[in-house]
């Protein structure tokens, strides 16, 4: 059966295709609009001007990648995020469900950053699994004891690890999304020249925050103006702080897989393309479970994509979770594991 996937829950206009049977499933297209030039003049996303350029981009984007193929389901992202984004996704997916008479799946867009990793062929979550999802809008640690079943371990209890690196990137005068930007210099960098706190860390928990380290950088910047012309480098500056994040981000990743024993542990998220942090996972997870493979999406799935929401609509189409086409709604606070 041919899934199409359409997410509009940010700043990323996206249209997916795949081919599924009970075996599994096949890519067969998918098409991208990015936001990013027309979002970064402001700094970030205005969620109105996302909005009128998610309605000008998603039909053209959905007939080009059906190419006058006609689906047999849509899965739709229906929440969390910004609300005047979501609806036009939301508002494309049942209209054309109505339309087409078939079948629509909402899919929570955390759900979908977790199955980003299965757009590679060779890779499946075997179950029971552990996702550390890290995005502009989203940290958080999830034990999944079996497909489509969700418990959060922990979260972010202020900003996000990829708002965190956007507002110092900021901060820095660097061009939204800061993320890319700051780990990019980082690679140059030392990590061991400035000691940023390292919030939440030692806490017995699965909790993060980021905003007191937003502060220290804010402070460190404000007492070291001349920075770049001392001997700490603007790389020095970044490798530095990306390492706090990182440090934090491994260390209570790490610490649920000890205390949860998955059979695999899954890294998505718009801050999972981050070298670093995937390196770092990856090391201390083979230091302490060696079997436990450390799932991460393409580059290309790392970032919003339908694709992943097309993947995570196959598995809820599979236990013939649907939607209604005059019942779904857009739910920008939708939280894993409630429905
Ligand atoms: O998942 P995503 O595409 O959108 C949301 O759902 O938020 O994530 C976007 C976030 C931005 O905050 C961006 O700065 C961050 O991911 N990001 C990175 C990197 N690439 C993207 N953060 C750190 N290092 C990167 N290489
Ligand atoms: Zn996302």
């Amino acid at each position: 059966m041919y899934i199409l996937g359409i997410e509009s829950s940010c700043d990323d206009t996206s249209v997916s295709l795949i081919d599924a049977t009970d075996e599994g499933f096949v890519i067969i297209a998918e098409k991208t609009a990015s936001q990013i030039d027309i979002h970064k003049k402001y700094g970030g996303v205005i969620p109105e001007v996302a909005a009128r350029a998610h309605a000008e981009y998603i039909l053209p984007l959905i007939e080009e990648v059906l190419q006058g193929k006609k689906p047999d389901a849509i899965a739709v992202t229906s929440g969390p995020g910004l609300m005047t984004a979501l609806i036009v996704g939301v508002e494309a997916g049942r209209t054309l469900s109505y339309l087409w008479n078939i079948p629509l799946v909402g899919v929570n867009h955390i759900e979908g950053h977790i199955h980003s990793v299965e757009a590679s062929p060779e890779a499946r979550i075997e179950f029971p699994g552990l996702a550390l999802i890290v995005s502009g809008g989203h940290t958080e640690l999830i034990y999944i004891p079996k497909q489509g079943v969700y418990q959060k371990i922990g979260k972010t209890l202020d900003d996000a690890s990829g708002e965190c690196f956007d507002k110092v990137a900021k901060l820095l005068k660097l061009e939204y999304p800061g993320g890319p930007k700051i780990s990019k210099m980082a690679v140059e960098g030392n990590p061991k020249i400035i000691a940023f706190p390292r919030p939440m860390m030692k806490e017995d928990n699965f909790d993060f925050s980021f905003s007191g380290l937003k502060t220290s950088v804010l402070y460190w910047l404000r007492d070291n103006p001349e920075f770049q012309e001392s001997s700490v480098s603007m790389n020095d500056f970044c490798a530095s702080f990306e390492q706090a994040i990182v440090d934090v981000l491994v260390h209570k990743t790490i610490k649920a897989v000890e205390s949860y024993h998955p059979k695999t542990v899954i890294l998505g998220g718009g801050v999972s393309a981050n070298k670093k942090l995937r390196e770092t996972l990856q090391t201390q997870l083979m230091g302490i479970s060696e079997k436990t493979p450390l799932l991460v999406p393409e580059i290309r799935y790392a970032m919003d994509n339908a694709t992943m929401i097309a993947i995570a609509g196959y598995y809820k189409a599979k236990k013939q979770e649907f939607t209604s086409w005059n019942t779904l709604k857009a739910d920008p606070q939708w939280e894993l594991g409630e429905s």
